[in-house]
Order: structure tokens, then sequence, then C-alpha cells
């Protein structure tokens, strides 16, 4: 989501605030979260074989509609969310392309990277991941990035508890980030999530330890960290949708929907060929 300046909404320590406005879910609405998470982890596990060199972003976007809305009963939720209203039922980000890229007649070829970032609102309750596709065979700096872009979201989820700070999640990101001549994207960030898309707080990955909002029991959030191999810099295209690197410099994205657990966290959108334990437990 765009990251809010000035607004109340932007991330004010804990300590200035006085208390966390993150919506603290009951059992109820936890057990549609998991069920909307499910849903969308399958939208990524279906759409994989037809990431090939030739089909364009449009056709995958098709396909994904069709499998949300009649095999799945669900509602895209990215379709005419926003202003102006985006236009597609994913969003599928090509390259240089940062994030909300719009599904278009372009073919994919060999060697593009592609992000496809999928929503599905399930009786009333949103599901929000994204995962990284290769077509063919792509470079070494590519596959560098998104193993690293991933690893930034695999640690900072590992590390999710109650207690946890939110500039904790932030600084766990641009370490690893940084750490390997990457940068974060600043003008995007991770969001609460639950019956609204985009809830507070806002879950920048970059900050300091110690920092920002107290993570608690019952709260569902994204973390969605963006890393370019060149500047961190960005440009939204005159659609008003599509962000792209500056420098035209490739970039990655990896993005999860978690719950804070009394012990630790539950990836709600984890897809069943990941390598991340669905429940992680700090006691
Ligand atoms: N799924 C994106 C996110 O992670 C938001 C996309 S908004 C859209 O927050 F309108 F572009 F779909
Ligand atoms: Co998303
Ligand atoms: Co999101």
């Amino acid at each position: 989501m765009r990251k809010e300046i000035n607004s109340s909404s932007t991330l004010v320590s804990n300590d200035l605030r006085g208390a966390v406005t993150a919506i603290i879910k009951t059992p109820e609405e936890i057990e549609k979260m998991r069920v909307a998470g499910k849903l969308a982890a399958e939208v990524l596990t279906m759409i994989g074989p037809y990431v090939k060199k030739g089909v364009t972003t449009d056709e995958l976007n098709t396909i994904c509609h069709d499998y949300i809305v009649n095999e799945q009963k669900a509602v895209p939720a990215p379709l005419n969310y926003g202003h102006p209203p985006f236009p597609k039922s994913i969003c599928t980000s090509v390259n240089h392309c940062i994030c909300h890229g719009i599904p278009s007649d372009k073919k994919l070829k060999d060697g593009d990277i592609i992000n496809i970032d999928v929503t599905v609102i399930k009786d009333g309750y949103h599901g929000d991941t994204s995962k990284m596709f290769v077509v063919g065979k792509p470079s070494i700096l590519a596959e560098r990035l998104i193993r690293v872009t991933q690893e930034c979201l695999y640690k900072a989820i590992e590390q999710v508890k109650p207690g946890m700070r939110l500039g904790d999640i932030g600084h766990i990101c641009q370490t690893h980030a940084e750490a390997h001549n990457y940068s974060i994207v600043r003008e995007y960030c991770g969001h609460g999530i639950g019956a609204s898309f985009h809830e507070e707080p806002q879950i920048v990955h970059y900050g300091k330890p110690g920092t920002g909002d107290v993570l608690e029991p019952g709260m569902c959030f994204t973390i969605e960290p963006m890393v370019n191999a060149g500047k961190r810099y960005s440009k939204v295209l005159p659609d008003q949708w599509t962000v792209v690197t500056k420098d035209r410099s490739l970039s990655a994205q990896w993005e999860h929907t978690l719950l804070v657990t009394e012990t630790g966290v539950e990836v709600l959108t984890l897809r069943e060929e990941e390598a991340l334990e669905r429940v992680i437990s700090h006691n």
C-alpha cells in the first residue's frame, strides 16, 4: 500500500501515541482470516504453471479472476479498488516494476521476473499474498535479488511474537537487503488487514529496533518487502498505479498475511511448497 505521510496513520512511536490502533481479531474473525489466507495462497499455487514465455499478464489476470470468482466463490479485492479504481483483479509487476503493475496485453519473455500479488475477500475478510516467478532462465542477479528478498520476509516472520515492535520488523528487512547492497523501497509498506484491505498499522520495511508499535496477540498484518537491485527511489507512471524504480533497476517483492499468536506467529497465506513453518512458537 501507499505509505501515508502526514496522516493519523503515519507511524508514531507507541509512547507518543499512547495506544496501539491495530484491530485485535476475535476467534471468529481469525477463523475467517485463515480461510481467506488459504484461498489467496491457493491462487498463487494454481497460477504457477501458466507463468511462461508468451503468456500475457492480462491472460494471467483472467485465469486468476475466473478461479477466484467461479471456483473459490470469493472476490478479487484489487478490482475497482482505490482512486482511480484499479482495473484488474491481480497485480502483475514485471522486472523494474516495484508493485501495483496492471495486467496488460504485453507478453512475458525469457528472463523476465514477475511478482503476482493476489488479494481475495471471503466471507468479508481479506487474504493478501504475493510471490516472485521467473520466466525461463533468470540472470544470476535476478535470482539473487529474488532470494534475498524472500529471506527478508522470512527472517522478519521468524521473529514475530507479542512484544516485538514494528521497528524490529523494518530493521530486519533493511539490514538483510542492505547487506547485499540492495535497497528497500520506503514509499510503500505492509499493513494491518482484516475486514478492510488496508488497516492500521503501516508496516514499513526499514527502521530502528526497539521503536514503534508493540505487537499483540490477535493482530493480523502483512509483511511485503520491496527490494531494488539499484537505488531505492520509485516513481508512479501516468496510469496512477504502476510503481517503477526510478533508475530502472530490477525490483522484487514477496508478501504474506500473518496472525500474531500468544507465543509467536501463524502464516495465514503459507503455500505447501514453502520451507517455512505455518505456526512458529517461541515458547
Ligand atoms: N495487494 C497490494 C498490497 O499488498 C495492494 C494492491 S492495491 C491494488 O497491499 F489496487 F493495486 F490492487
Ligand atoms: Co498484496
Ligand atoms: Co498487502
